[in-house]
């Protein structure tokens, strides 16, 4: 059976398709309306760099939203892209050069930075982001966190799990921050289980050059980011050090004097170790 409105629809198009290309030309229309105007708005009313961030799927998406962007006052431009490698018709390769083709494209198409958020389901990690640094980025974001499924058992469904991330997650973004800091030729952020004032400095101690925090600021509100950076001032001042810059990537794989430590990757000398 059909309903009114696609009845209605039906009179204004005469092929799916059209439908579809005008649905989605008006969404789009609309979503980057409301977004530019809260670009300006930000811009307007706060007095610290506004970041614009953006998910799209075409090339020439990903420019048209990287220059209306830019236009509506944007001080830094943040890519979000997350190809999950589900297709099995699509190779690592194919994916990467996707990423590659994007940063390069854009990049060339604004002016303000660019950052690129990635996530880490990538099989040669080290080599694709050395690669990716190279294309005219200013930043890459070490990593996006995707929503998490989780099961059912009494239902039989698959349902959402954690929304938020927990601290734990973040071991993983250390791991890469500190293999990957001074190999990299762009700056580096940390983002995922990022929660308090301990992490903060922990990250930028193995490389990170700036760090994002979203799940605590949905927790705690945005009181939040008052104490992570008193924590950060308190624990520079109590270790003798005078600006962030003295701590970025003390920590890291490439100035380590053992730096096949950080690539350790099994528990078996776990318990000789620790005694
Ligand atoms: C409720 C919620 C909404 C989010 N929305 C976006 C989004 O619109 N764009 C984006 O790039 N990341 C989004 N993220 C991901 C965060 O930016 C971040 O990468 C991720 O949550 C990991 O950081 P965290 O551990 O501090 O939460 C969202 C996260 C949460 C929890």
């Amino acid at each position: 059976m059909m309903d009114l409105d696609s009845q209605r629809m039906n009179n204004m198009f005469n092929t799916y398709s059209e439908a579809e290309n005008y649905i989605g030309f008006y969404t789009r229309k609309n979503a980057l309306d409301s977004y530019t105007a809260l670009i300006s708005n930000a811009k307007h009313k706060a007095g610290i760099p506004i970041m614009a961030s953006i998910n799209c799927y075409s090339d020439d998406q990903w420019i048209d939203f990287a220059s209306v962007s830019q236009a509506a006052g944007a001080d830094g431009l943040e890519l979000n892209m997350f190809i999950l490698p589900a297709d099995p018709k699509m190779t690592g390769t194919d994916i990467e050069s996707i990423y590659m083709k994007v940063a390069e494209k854009v990049t060339r198409s604004v002016s303000i930075p660019v950052a690129l958020k990635i996530h880490h389901y990538f099989s040669g990690l080290s080599s694709f982001v050395t690669g990716l640094s190279g294309t005219g980025i200013k930043a890459l974001v070490l990593f996006n966190r995707f929503y998490q499924p989780d099961v059912d058992l009494e239902r039989e469904k698959i349902t959402s799990g954690n929304i938020f991330s927990t601290p734990e997650e973040n071991a993983m973004v250390i791991r890469w921050l500190s293999i990957l800091s001074g190999k990299v030729s762009c700056d580096l952020a940390a983002s995922t289980g990022i929660h308090s004032g301990e992490a903060v400095v922990k990250n930028l101690l193995v490389g990170a050059n700036a760090v994002q925090v979203a799940s605590v600021v949905y927790q705690q509100g945005t009181s939040v980011i008052t104490s992570l950076v008193s924590y950060v001032n308190e624990w520079l001042d109590n270790h003798g050090y005078h600006s962030v810059s003295e701590i970025t990537g003390k920590l890291r794989q490439a100035d380590s004097l053992k730096p096949l430590a950080y690539e350790r990757a099994q528990f078996m000398r776990y318990f000789s170790d620790a005694r």
